[in-house]
């Protein structure tokens, strides 16, 4: 194959494969966990996180209407009713594996279930407690 061929040809599985790579596992719950922790510049607390999940703050929905109090089975979106995956990640190996999709989850959810994007504090509270909830 020429050159004039071979490096559009490259160019292109080069962006194809930095688009799969940005849906593809890139971190772990714990790394999430310390990232968080570090901007919250306290310890995370699993039993406020519980807390923060389950209550309502001041509008419809609280995480649990769509996650389930104890998010270790599917979930119902309120809106859809289509079926989410468990939210812990000791009962689903895919959650928390990617870094673009929890920000976009957590700050889209916060939007509608507090009115405001979550703090750090929070979002490391919440994920501690989803951390422990162990088999
Ligand atoms: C209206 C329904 C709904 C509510 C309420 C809701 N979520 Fe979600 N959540 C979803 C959906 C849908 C997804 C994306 C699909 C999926 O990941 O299974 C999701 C995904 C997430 C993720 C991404 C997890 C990952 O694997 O990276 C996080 C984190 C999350 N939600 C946290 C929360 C928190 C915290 C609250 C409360 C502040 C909340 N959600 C409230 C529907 C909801």
């Amino acid at each position: 194959m020429n050159a004039a061929i071979a490096s559009p040809l490259l160019a292109l599985l080069l962006t194809l494969n930095t688009g799969a790579a940005s849906a593809a596992a890139d971190t772990t719950p714990g790394e999430i966990l310390s990232s968080l922790t570090a901007r919250a510049g306290v310890a995370p607390s699993a039993q406020r996180g519980r807390q923060f999940f389950v209550s309502r703050h001041g509008r419809e929905w609280s995480c649990s209407t769509c996650h389930g109090e104890l998010p270790t089975t599917p979930g119902r979106h309120a809106a859809t009713g289509k079926s989410i995956a468990p939210l812990a990640p000791a009962f689903d190996a895919a959650r928390f594996g990617n870094a673009a999709k929890t920000e976009k989850w957590f700050r889209r959810n916060c939007n509608d279930v507090v009115g405001r994007e979550c703090s750090a504090a929070e979002k490391a509270d919440v994920l501690g407690w989803l951390m422990s909830l162990q088999r």
